[in-house]
């Protein structure tokens, strides 16, 4: 399949909190050890914020690292779109904080969002503008800080989580590269299953029901890829990379197991940055961005709370 293509990247960039913090100490102070958080998720380490950084802050950098990257100046980006759930106000949003950041004054800024599947929504919502013209060169940011609304006392979602933020910058492209199809998905029947506060609301942090989230993720990744493949008529064999949402080695594997696509497609960096949300599918860009092959696809898939779900199919 050629031509159709909207959305191509130029440029991509990743920021993420300055503490590096370690198993080892979480189980400090916390009820847990390295053992049971490597088996049970995969997880080695992951960044927090430190006292002056947050969610926006970590966009910013990001975003900044994807223009340098691209070679542009943030004065040509025509629309500023972050997905986030960890804003630190709820006004204004980081899309205009970065917008103010990068020169992109006057241009439309919003942020959306949809838990841990809030980059996949902002890259069909930004392909979308760029099909229609609405707008020519997009900057998409997925950041979250998960530190500011997770308990750092519960041992069940302290380990699993880490603040990051993943920026691409986003040209409507020669239709030969770029994004191809999306698949968005949301049911609100499933809401139960996770819920926090907004950042700072001490009564309401993070809960999961950790078991039910992994069963549903399980199965949803290589339903998604399937249909998207399919319906695309793209062969595995055409597929360079499927980056996964990245909460869980687990599941990440469980998945494997059951796509077409072979293990070693599949981009793995949990271990590094745990659980980043918005973060985790753009973080992986900068490690795999100079080995693109132009015709090849890359497919990436998310989940999160909502629970929401999403797949976009890239073509290099
Ligand atoms: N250290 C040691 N023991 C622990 C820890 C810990 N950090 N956390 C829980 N345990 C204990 C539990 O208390 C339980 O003990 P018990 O048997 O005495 O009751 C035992 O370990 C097993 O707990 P489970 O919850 O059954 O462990 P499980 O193997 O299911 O792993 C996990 C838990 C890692 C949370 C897993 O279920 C998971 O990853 N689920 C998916 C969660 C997810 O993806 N969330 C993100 C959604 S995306 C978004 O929008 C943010």
């Amino acid at each position: 399949m050629t031509g159709g293509a909207v959305g191509r990247m130029i440029g991509v960039g990743r920021a993420l909190g300055s503490r590096l913090v370690t198993n080892d100490d979480l189980a400090e102070r916390l009820d847990t050890n390295d053992d049971w958080i490597v088996e049970r998720t995969g997880i080695k380490q992951r960044y927090f914020t430190a006292e002056d950084e947050d969610c926006a802050t970590l966009a910013i950098s990001a975003a900044k690292q994807a223009l340098g990257h691209a070679g542009v100046d943030g004065d040509t980006v025509d629309l500023v779109l972050c997905a986030t759930s960890t804003a630190p106000e709820s006004m204004p949003s980081v899309a205009c904080l970065i917008g103010e950041s990068i020169g992109a004054s006057g241009v439309g800024a919003f942020d959306l969002a949809a838990a841990c599947t809030g980059f996949s929504y902002g890259a069909s919502v930004a392909s979308s503008m760029l099909q229609t013209g609405a707008a020519n060169r997009v900057l998409l940011v997925g950041a979250d800080a998960f530190t500011a609304i997770v308990d750092g006392r519960d041992r069940s979602t302290a380990v699993l989580f880490g603040d990051g933020a993943g920026a691409v910058v986003l040209d409507r492209g020669d239709g030969e590269s770029g994004f191809v199809d999306h698949i968005l998905g949301a049911d609100g029947r499933m809401a139960p299953l996770g819920r926090a506060g907004h950042p700072g609301q001490e009564n309401h942090k993070l809960f999961q029901n950790g078991r039910e989230v992994f069963k549903f993720a399980s199965r949803i990744f290589p339903e998604l890829v399937s249909k998207l493949l399919a319906r695309n008529d793209v062969e595995p064999d055409e597929v360079q990379y499927v980056i996964p949402h990245q909460a869980n080695a687990r599941i990440i594997r469980a998945a494997a197991r059951k796509m077409e696509v072979p293990e070693n497609k599949i981009v793995l960096n949990v271990d590094r940055f745990g659980n980043t949300s918005a973060a985790s599918i753009p973080l992986a860009y900068p490690d795999i961005f100079e080995s693109f092959e132009p015709g090849k696809y890359v497919v990436t898939v998310g989940f999160g709370f909502g629970l929401t779900w999403a797949a976009n199919l890239y073509r290099i």
